[in-house]
Formats: C-alpha cells, structure tokens, sequence
C-alpha cells in the first residue's frame, strides 16, 4: 500500500486546500489536526485518513507520523494568548516534528513559513517563523521551506477582513497604503505543495510563492471595493496610530488586530531574488484580479 502524506493542520485554510488537492490526485493523505473533521468536499472511499494531534505532544506527533513517507507543515498561530505562544508552536513544534519525522526515516518535509520570516524582525511572530526555519534544517537539513504571501481565496481571512472595512464610511490605510503585497491564490500554493510532495525531488529547498501581480495595499483596497460595488474614501492613518491601538486591542480575549499584524503592513511582502518560485515547479499562479471573483462573492444585482 502507498504510504500516507501526512498533514498537520490539514483542516486549516491552506492545509484543507492542500489536502483536497492530494486526495483528488488519489494519493492517500493522513489530515491530522487538534480537532480534526471528514472535510464537507470529501466523499466516503476517499484515500483519506483523520488522526488527532497537538504538535506540542512528542507521541502524538509520533504515533501520527507512523508508517508515513512525506510530511507537510501547515500549523498556525497567529495570535499569542498567555497559554499558547509563537515559541511552542512555530519554533518547538516545528523542530519537533522535524526531528521525529527523521527519526522514522521521513526522508521530505515541507514546512510553510512565511516572506519576510527574520529572527531580527520586530515582530515576534515574524521571529518565531524564522526561528521555526531554523529548528527545522537542524533536525532535517534537506527539508524544503515554503514562504508564501498572503493567502486568498474563498472563506479567506485577508480579503474577507477588507470585505468588512470596505462597509465602513471611509476606509483607513495602514500608513499611505503604499505597501507592496504579492496576494496568492490558496489553490495555487497547495498545487505547488502537491508537486514538492510528489516523486520528484525538487533541486531547490527554499521557495517563495507569490500571486501573478504585485499590488500596493491601497490598489488592492480599491480591487475589493469595485469587486464589491462600494466607493469609499481612503483615509491614510500613520502606523504609530495603528501601533497605539493595537497595543489598547490587545487586552481583549481575540484582539481583531496586533502589534504583529501591524509590523507586517510596514514592510513589502513580495518574493525576493534568488529563491525557488511557481516558475520552478512549472505552475503558473493566478493574479488578484484572476482570482477575485471566485474569492469575493459580489451582491447580487
Ligand atoms: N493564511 C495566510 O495568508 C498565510 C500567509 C503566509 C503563510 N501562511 C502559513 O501557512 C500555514 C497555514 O496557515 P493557515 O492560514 O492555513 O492556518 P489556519 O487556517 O489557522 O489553520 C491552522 C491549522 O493548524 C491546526 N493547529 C493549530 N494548532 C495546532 C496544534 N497545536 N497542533 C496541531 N495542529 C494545530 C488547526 O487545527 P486545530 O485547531 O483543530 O488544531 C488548523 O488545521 C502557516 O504556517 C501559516 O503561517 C499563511
């Protein structure tokens, strides 16, 4: 029988996506998660298994890699509580999961990360990914590292949340809105995710993965708002503002917006030079513009 891919995270925005995209291929996936569910596209018969994990328990994460051949990282945190912190998921979890794949001979992992991961980064968040990056290579040298841009498509996060402020009388920029993001089709990662998990071993083991056009945060604002039939004035807010009250939402249970976040917008999130791409693996991304309408649901008319 053909070993299982397994999937921590697998029912997460990308890891369902990427999931999905295995088990359509007819290749046998092993979704394990803290709270796994049979996914509502997924048919009985599917080469489909659930296995419930939490990748801060060494013989969880064991017993889920067992007898597997590929293993894919696709855990997230992005918001610390005081129980749950960036270091024991993106960094301990990560090498964890690194070092018990090799130790049952699990010859591929990819681990997901993100542009722009740097342990000099402000942002703790953005440390941890790269500290992430880090932990893993030592347990397996030749893991392979993917770092997207920020995710879209359907049910996402990134233009739902500019769904909802585009309803607002005006809409505030983060800075002047002159940050430049490179938007990526969810379908689109879990394909190039699909092929660095299929028989051949790519030569390259860093990969960044970005959408077909680079767009500044303000034109994508104005994409969301034709795509939605509203005009708005765009009001540019200056970071330390954002920062300030980021820094008030941060008491709350679920703070809508973080420090984190914030530090993130300040910077371009675009793939830099010198890195494996869609290019790479023979995959052409969509752009924004491409994928909105099947992200975006307009009213109806
Ligand atoms: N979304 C983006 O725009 C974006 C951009 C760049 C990079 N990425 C990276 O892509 C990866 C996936 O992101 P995503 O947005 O798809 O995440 P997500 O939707 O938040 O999903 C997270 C997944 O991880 C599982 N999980 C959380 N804590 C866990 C734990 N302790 N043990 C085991 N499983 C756990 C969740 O299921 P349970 O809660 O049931 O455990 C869920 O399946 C992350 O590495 C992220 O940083 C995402």
């Amino acid at each position: 029988m053909t070993r299982p891919i397994v999937v921590f995270g697998g029912s997460g925005f990308l890891g369902d996506a990427l999931v999905r995209e295995l088990v359509e291929a007819g290749r046998p996936v092993r979704l394990v998660a803290r709270h796994p569910a049979w996914p509502s596209w997924a048919e009985s018969g599917d080469p489909l298994e659930l296995v419930t994990a939490d990748i801060r328990h060494e013989e969880e994460v064991a017993a889920a890699l067992e007898g597997a051949a590929t293993v894919v990282n696709a855990v997230s945190l992005y918001v610390e509580t005081r129980e749950l912190g960036f270091e024991a998921i993106h960094v301990e979890g990560a090498g964890r999961l690194a070092r018990l794949a090799r130790e049952v001979g699990i010859d591929r992992l990819v681990q997901l990360s993100g542009i722009g991961a740097e342990s000099t980064s402000p942002s703790a968040y953005v440390r941890a990914r790269a500290q992430g990056e880090r932990a893993v290579l030592a347990a397996m040298p030749r893991a392979i590292i993917v770092r997207p841009s920020v995710l879209f498509g359907p049910n996402d996060a990134f233009l739902g949340g500019l769904a909802r402020l585009v309803r607002l009388p005006a809409v505030p920029l983060f800075g002047r809105g002159e940050t430049r993001l490179q938007p990526v089709h969810v379908i689109d990662v879990a394909r190039a995710l699909a092929r660095l998990t299929g028989p051949e071993a790519p030569a390259r083991r860093l990969f960044e993965l970005g959408g077909g056009d680079v767009l500044r945060y303000r034109e994508i604002v104005e994409l969301v708002m034709a795509r939605l039939g509203h005009e708005r004035p765009l009001v540019p807010v200056p970071f330390w503002l954002w920062r300030a009250l980021a820094g008030g939402l941060s008491r709350l249970p679920s703070p809508p917006l973080t420090r984190d976040q914030i530090i993130l917008m300040q910077r371009d999130n675009v793939v830099a030079d010198g890195v494996g791409t869609f290019d790479d693996l023979g995959l052409r991304p969509r752009s924004l513009r491409e994928g909105l309408p099947d992200s975006l649901v307009s009213p109806a008319r």
